[in-house]
């Protein structure tokens, strides 16, 4: 009898570790690799954030708080929200978790039954699918084209829900598309869910600040208010703040919701860590000028690593409006046989065979429920970009 439960077999281990294990041992046997594949901020923490974690540990903030999170921190990001959204939410319809990734969980295991239905736009970020089957239930998808700018259409969500659905869950900015949706685009989306009652909303915004050419991406509660009942709005510090290690998400639900939440969070991690909390409190209640400062340097990031793709034969990128992704179709690169012999027959030997032979590291489509594309972070230098590229350029040219 194996000492591995059952509900294991119902996920997959990363599908991001083949790559990301190749690369490191590539770079251990001296290769010159450049990775593409981190979905995190190459920024650091900006220093203020750093010394309110100081001064935490220093003032004795070392003790667990609410499980929740801080009544500090809960009415910061209330202000948070309100003041980025007009959303309203009082501090005990906000809990604080440890990364955006718990509230995911939090959510979908405090709420599904087996069986139970979750929507999920594709390319969608790679985690969701294996949350909602750990939880039981099971992940519907609606494929999104580039044709679109790989945004869902509102009659393709329609045509998705049935009497299981319970969940639809939006990623806007998405990873790994970087698509994002205006208010205007959500109305119709918002239209679809106010016909169908019984399905709730969990909306993962965590890539809110990062969007480009004075793009605005909104969030479904401010579009229309009629679903707020039903709707989790989350984000958190990972992405906006460059704040991944310190493990702080939060949400904004109805209170019953939020209750049943931290519930299950009382008998998992409890509170998030009491130092990260000081620090997403400094983060949510300081100067937010250094936002402006990133967004601009990952703007010109996006420019140069599209125009640099679209140049390469068997490509093409959509420019897409947030985030810090690129998820370029590399379809015509199939059938293919690259310079050193290697056959191209998916999104996955081309990411192979592009860090095999340019020491270059993406991360296949297939991954993000969507071959036949192969995603790009540009959150790294602008000058290892500019390489990666023109690498994966002559990688292309040498295909015959
Ligand atoms: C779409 C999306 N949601 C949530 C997360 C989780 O963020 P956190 O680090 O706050 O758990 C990520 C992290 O990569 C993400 O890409």
């Amino acid at each position: 009898m194996s000492i591995i439960a059952e509900r294991l077999d119902r996920i997959s281990p990363s599908q991001t570790i083949a790559i990301a294990t190749k690369a490191r041992a590539l770079k251990a046997a001296g290769r010159d690799v450049i990775s593409l594949s981190a979905g995190e901020p190459d920024f650091d923490t900006p220093q203020f954030i750093k010394d309110a974690a100081i001064a935490a540990i220093q003032a004795g903030e070392t003790k667990y708080t609410d499980v929740a999170g801080t009544l500090a921190l809960r009415r910061a990001v209330a202000e948070k929200f309100r003041r980025d959204s007009g959303l309203d939410y009082t501090p005990d319809e906000i809990i604080v978790s440890t990364g955006g990734k718990q509230v995911i969980f939090n959510a979908m295991l405090a709420t599904l039954n087996a069986g139970d239905e979750v929507i999920i736009p594709t390319p969608c970020w790679v985690s969701y699918p294996d949350i909602v089957s750990l939880a039981e239930g099971k992940p519907v998808f609606v494929p999104c084209g580039q044709n679109n700018g790989f945004k869902l259409r509102a009659e393709d969500l329609e045509a998705a829900i049935t009497p299981r659905s319970k969940w639809f869950l939006l990623n806007n900015p998405s990873n790994p598309t970087g698509a994002a949706y205006s208010a205007a685009e959500l109305r119709p989306i918002c239209d679809v869910l106010l016909r169908h009652p019984d399905v709730w909303i969990f909306t993962d915004d965590i890539y809110e600040k990062l969007a480009y050419d004075g793009f605005r991406p909104a969030t479904v509660v401010e579009v229309e208010p009629r679903l707020r009942e039903r709707t989790v709005t989350m984000n958190g510090c990972s992405k906006a703040y460059a704040m991944t290690g310190w493990r702080i998400g939060f949400a904004g639900a109805p209170k019953a919701l939020t209750k049943a939440m931290d519930k299950l969070q009382s008998q998992s991690t409890s509170n998030a860590s009491s130092i990260s909390q000081a620090a997403a409190l400094a983060g949510l209640t300081g100067p937010q000028d250094f936002i402006g400062e990133m967004v601009a340097v990952y703007h010109e990031r996006r420019d140069l690593v599209v125009d640099m793709l679209n140049q390469a034969p068997g490509i093409s990128c959509h420019k897409p409006e947030g985030a810090f992704y690129v998820f370029p179709s590399m379809r015509g690169c199939i059938g293919k046989t690259t310079a050193k012999g290697a056959k191209i027959t998916d999104d996955e030997s081309f990411v192979i065979a592009l860090l095999d032979e340019e020491g270059v590291a993406c991360v296949h489509g297939a991954a993000f429920m969507y071959p036949g594309h192969f995603r790009i972070s540009y959150a790294t230098d602008t000058a290892s970009l500019r390489e990666a590229c023109s690498r994966i350029q002559r990688f292309c040219r040498g295909l015959v």
